[in-house]
């Protein structure tokens, strides 16, 4: 029996040294130690022993057991830092390879160009004010001098929501909203950046939604000409030293009197082209001095203060300075014309 154990010690021995995997190393394991193998079977012959053989034997199987454990854990052990070894070479990262590139977003180019127009005119001294989305047919149309079925409300077609709530069709009703602010005491002077929204067809120079700046001075004295200072003066900021600007009579409800401003052709310098209709012209926004009704509305006596006020489109102004040709470029979020602004 004792020779029987050495040969299965043996045995054992070359299989564990032989073994590649961990999983045959298991079998091993299971094979020889375990309840269902060689070594068990053995000692179940045990009892045939006589006294003196017995404890020979049991202490022989005793040492075959542990030499056995031993050499199984030193191969486990062997085996898995060689699997470990081997996951890390695979998984090694060089740190010497030259990086994927990070996509990095930029800013809205309408953003770029409502925080460029707001530069210039806090340079002027204004402020920067705001005001609600949803509004009230009141701030919208009645404190602008447009009391209900005014033909004048047919000028912007509105989204209502109730019969007095409704999506502002313009930033003016920010003009009365600070004006109230300011309980009648001048000076106001200030620009809001806006949402807009108008129950307009899209097509490439209308959109349902848009943006607007409306700005708004009122103080003793203030004149026609202030107004057109600030303009002669933000327009050579924005577009460049080289443009002009003239004012045409037009007509606003809330101002009186009203006028639409140009500027000087940037394509063709003024002497006529098809972005300008052949006239050397293009409009860019509404101005005029605030109507005595919308001062008084707005808490201000009109015998003693005036005003002007103006409201231009931020897409215009966007689509002007950068050649952009279709006013839906700037909902689409065409990330090829987006990414040409980053800079900007
Ligand atoms: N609110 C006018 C519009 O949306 C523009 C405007 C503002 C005109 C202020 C005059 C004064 O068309």
């Amino acid at each position: 029996m004792l020779d029987r154990l050495q040969e299965l010690h043996d045995e054992a021995a070359a299989q564990i040294e032989s073994a590649v995997t961990l999983s045959d190393l298991r079998d091993v394991r299971v094979k020889y130690l375990g309840k269902k193998g060689p070594m068990t079977e053995l000692m179940k012959g045990m009892g045939k022993l006589s006294s003196e053989e017995r404890p020979k034997v049991g202490q022989k199987a005793n040492e075959v057991r542990e030499s056995l454990t031993g050499k199984l854990d030193a191969k486990e052990a062997k085996l898995e830092s060689e699997a470990l070894e081997a996951k890390l070479q695979e998984e090694k990262v060089d740190v010497t390879l030259p990086g994927r590139p990070v996509p990095k977003g930029g800013r809205h180019p309408l953003t770029s160009v409502v925080e460029t127009i707001e530069d210039v005119f806090i340079g002027m001294g204004f402020t920067i004010a705001e005001g609600p989305e949803v509004e009230t047919d009141y701030y919208n149309f009645e404190s602008l001098n447009l009391p209900k079925h005014h033909p004048a409300r047919d000028m912007q077609d509105t989204f209502f929501i109730s019969s007095d709530l409704l999506l502002r069709t313009q930033t003016s009703p920010v003009q009365t909203r600070t004006m109230e602010k300011h309980q009648g005491v001048g000076p106001v002077k200030i620009i809001c950046p806006g949402k807009v929204y108008r129950r307009d067809e899209d097509d490439a120079t209308h959109s349902h939604q848009f943006m607007q700046i409306e700005g708004l001075v009122v103080d003793r004295g203030i004149r026609m000409s202030d107004l057109k200072g600030i303009f002669a003066t933000f327009v050579k900021e924005y577009f460049g030293e080289d443009r002009e600007i003239r004012l045409r009579p037009s007509f606003f409800p809330f101002t009186e009197p009203s006028a639409e401003l140009d500027i000087s052709c940037a394509l063709c310098g003024g002497k006529g082209c098809r972005t300008c209709k052949g006239t050397g012209w293009i409009e860019v926004l509404g101005a005029g001095m605030v109507h005595p009704n919308v001062l008084r509305m707005g808490g201000f006596d009109p015998d003693v203060y005036s005003g002007f006020a103006f409201g231009m489109g931020v897409e215009r102004f966007a689509m002007l300075k950068y050649g952009i040709d279709d006013i839906r470029h700037f909902y689409t979020n065409d990330t090829r014309f987006l990414s040409q602004f980053k800079h900007v």
